[in-house]
């Protein structure tokens, strides 16, 4: 049973088969899926998601690209739906210098606020760093991650960056960029990050695996990841399956 510890249901590109898709993950062999947030207003689509499926878990925060317009009583909201049952995590929050869209400084002041935030409520971080690993690593080193737990949802770093992050205790996400044809530093980490530490995602309907690249990704691709990580492990697929998924449910707390 494998474990989407991040993807994006609520996005558009689900409108037409939302349902039809989600109802048939258990019967492919996708036990978990935890959707998370990007922007205040994708909370709201989020949450009765996970009322109506048993498997989806939630975790709600607001994204780099998305901080521009962030204040203080939105804080205030995503404490408050922090409380619900089914929310598993703060996320994703971070840095991403990828696009000129939003101000370094008014992302890393909402980076800081929102693990302030997780600290606050104790919950784990979903973590989003795209060319930002530098200031991502020293606003990180301020917070108790030790404490809270959290993933490099997505890891774009190196070995080197994943070795000097491993006191934390912090997991280290991969989904399709794993089996990119370009991807040799990708496959590099997770060849040195210790399986124990390691939680598969899908960031769908992003970062399809280059078998379907191009095509909306959905957890029903994660096979493919799975495949891939076990061909670089040296293990069984069912293997890679098994200490995944149970790492995904240490790291979100989820029984
Ligand atoms: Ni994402």
């Amino acid at each position: 049973m494998l474990f989407d510890s991040h993807a994006h249901y609520n996005d558009a590109r689900f409108d037409d088969d939302r349902f039809e898709i989600l109802n048939s993950m258990q019967k492919n062999g996708i036990g978990y899926i935890v959707n998370a947030a990007d922007s205040m207003e994708s909370i709201e689509k989020i949450l009765p998601l996970s009322d109506r499926y048993p498997f989806i878990y939630v975790a709600v925060g607001v994204h780099p690209e998305e901080a521009a317009e962030l204040t203080e009583a939105d804080m205030d909201r995503i404490k408050e739906f922090s409380r619900r049952e089914k929310v598993c995590a703060i996320g994703e929050i971070g840095l991403d210098y990828h696009y000129d869209d939003v101000e370094k400084a008014v992302q890393k002041k909402w980076f800081d606020r929102q693990l302030s935030l997780a600290e606050e409520v104790n919950l784990p971080v979903i973590i989003h760093d795209r060319d930002a690993h530098g200031d991502c690593i020293e606003i990180l080193k301020k917070h108790d991650i030790k404490r809270i737990g959290g993933v490099m949802h997505c890891y774009s770093g190196s070995a080197e960056m994943a070795k000097e992050l491993m006191p934390t205790g912090i997991y280290f996400g991969f989904g399709g960029t794993l089996t990119f044809k370009n991807a040799k530093k990708v496959r590099a980490a997770a060849a040195e990050i210790p399986l124990e530490r390691i939680v598969l995602e899908t960031d769908c309907p992003y970062l399809a695996p280059e078998q379907v690249r191009g095509q909306r990704n959905s957890s029903l691709y994660m096979h493919y990841v799975a495949e891939k990580l076990a061909e670089i492990k040296g293990l069984e697929i069912a293997e890679i399956e098994r200490i995944t998924t149970e790492n995904a449910k240490k790291l979100y707390k989820i029984p």
